[in-house]
């Protein structure tokens, strides 16, 4: 068991009716909000007019058009300049991952006098940052819970996760039903990344008995009630469930005294969605059995077999290679089975700049420090085979 140090300072309020909640929540801030939403999602859902009807003695100023993989340049520009423009208090975030990811960067570039991309790109670090609450409509990254945001830059192709304990939200209101609305396709990719960041906390040197049956039970529980959402999007119970799943996904609960993951399959996918702006999920999706085909060696056995018996339920008397191997096998099935595109093709991704892309990764995302050590050739390779 490693050292650890963990606070997780954001409140969860969590369940039917909670966005009542609300104006209590924003009291204790000051009078001037900015109000952050991507493209529209949260006026058909009706939570838009519901939210400026329980704020209605607040000055709201709003930044809508947040798209999916936010982007620094219009999104986190305009929030800050926004926020300064408008001494701003508080920033409300409604949406997905994308809009929480975007308020994150806003909150911190808003105190900083800088170029916000300073911050991101962790040349300086925050001083401070605006409160943020948010009421989070679609269940996958953990935003909510976590001190991440990932932005990307376009003219770069960079995709950056960034990351600093200013950007925990001081509130996350969850009520289930408003994912009732999600699609098959967002649905789809919120339990692929939610299962792949269990993945990545699941495959390390060192963990614990207690660590590894949160996350087998946390992979267990995403695969039942992910397709139960799927079956019938309605159904509180499951979306509840996988709303909670979801939220304990990046917080680091799930690995107190590991040793480190180095997240590799999260550093593969974060170049392909700068290159090619895919949907998240989908790209984790891709890419994880063929990271797991391709580290799957003596070493690393044990671990794939352990998650073979203990979240498939393969028969424990199969020899150690076998059951390893239809792990990595149910793994791709199951995703194939919700509907996710297994093919890098299928998302509009060839292999024209597959060197160019890994050589990225290999520059920037420090994953020869991985748990199972990945060089530019080993990325190479990877997407190759993920095509
Ligand atoms: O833009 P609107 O109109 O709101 O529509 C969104 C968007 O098109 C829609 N949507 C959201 N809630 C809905 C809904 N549609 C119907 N009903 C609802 N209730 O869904 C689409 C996708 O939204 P987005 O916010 O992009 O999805 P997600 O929450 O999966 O966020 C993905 C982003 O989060 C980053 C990803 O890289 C990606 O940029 N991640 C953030 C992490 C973090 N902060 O900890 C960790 C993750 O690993 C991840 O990297
Ligand atoms: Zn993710």
């Amino acid at each position: 068991m490693q050292n650890f140090d963990y606070q997780t300072p954001t409140r969860l309020i969590f369940g039917k009716g909670v966005v009542d909640k609300l104006p209590g929540v924003m009291a204790q801030f000051g009078k001037r909000i900015l109000l952050t939403y991507g493209g529209g999602s949260i006026k058909k859902i009706g939570l838009y007019q519901k939210v400026l009807e329980l704020l209605k003695d607040y000055e709201i100023v709003e930044l809508s058009g947040i798209q999916p993989n936010p982007k620094y340049d219009p999104s986190v520009l305009d929030g800050v300049r926004l926020c300064k423009e408008h001494n701003i208090d508080v920033i409300l975030s409604v949406g997905g991952g994308s809009v929480l990811d975007c308020s994150k960067a806003i909150a911190a570039g808003a105190c900083y006098e800088g170029d916000p991309w300073d911050l991101i790109s962790y040349k300086v670090k925050a001083q401070a940052a605006l409160p943020i609450v948010d009421i989070i409509t679609l269940a996958a990254t953990g935003s909510e819970y976590d001190c991440g945001g990932v932005i990307s830059r376009t003219e770069t192709n960079d995709k950056i996760g960034y990351l600093d304990r200013h950007l925990f939200p001081h509130t996350s209101l969850l009520d289930p039903e408003y994912t009732f609305t999600v699609s098959r396709k967002q649905t789809a990719a919120g339990i692929a990344d939610a299962m792949n960041h269990t993945m990545e906390q699941y495959f390390v040197e060192d963990s614990t008995l207690l660590n590894d049956g949160f996350c087998e039970s946390m992979l267990r529980s995403l695969m039942v009630n992910g397709r139960k959402c799927l079956e019938n999007p309605e159904d509180y119970t499951a979306r509840a469930e996988m709303m909670l799943a979801c939220t304990y996904g990046c917080n680091g609960i799930l690995a107190l005294g590991n040793s480190p993951s180095g997240w590799p399959c999260h550093g593969i996918e974060h170049a392909l969605s700068a290159y090619y702006d895919i949907t998240h999920g989908e790209g984790l999706a891709i890419i994880t059995p063929r990271w797991m085909r391709h580290i799957l060696n003596e070493r690393t056995l044990p671990r794939f077999v352990k998650y073979g018996i203990n979240v498939f339920g393969i028969d424990a008397s199969r020899p150690p290679m076998e059951i390893a191997n239809k792990a990595i096998d149910e793994t791709y099935r199951f995703f194939e089975s919700i509907g996710i595109p297994m093919h890098l093709r299928e998302v509009g991704i060839d292999d024209s700049r597959i060197g160019e892309m890994a050589h990225h990764i290999a520059v920037n995302e420090g994953l020869e420090n991985a748990y199972a050590p990945l060089t530019e050739k080993d990325i190479a390779e990877i997407i190759t085979a993920s095509l």
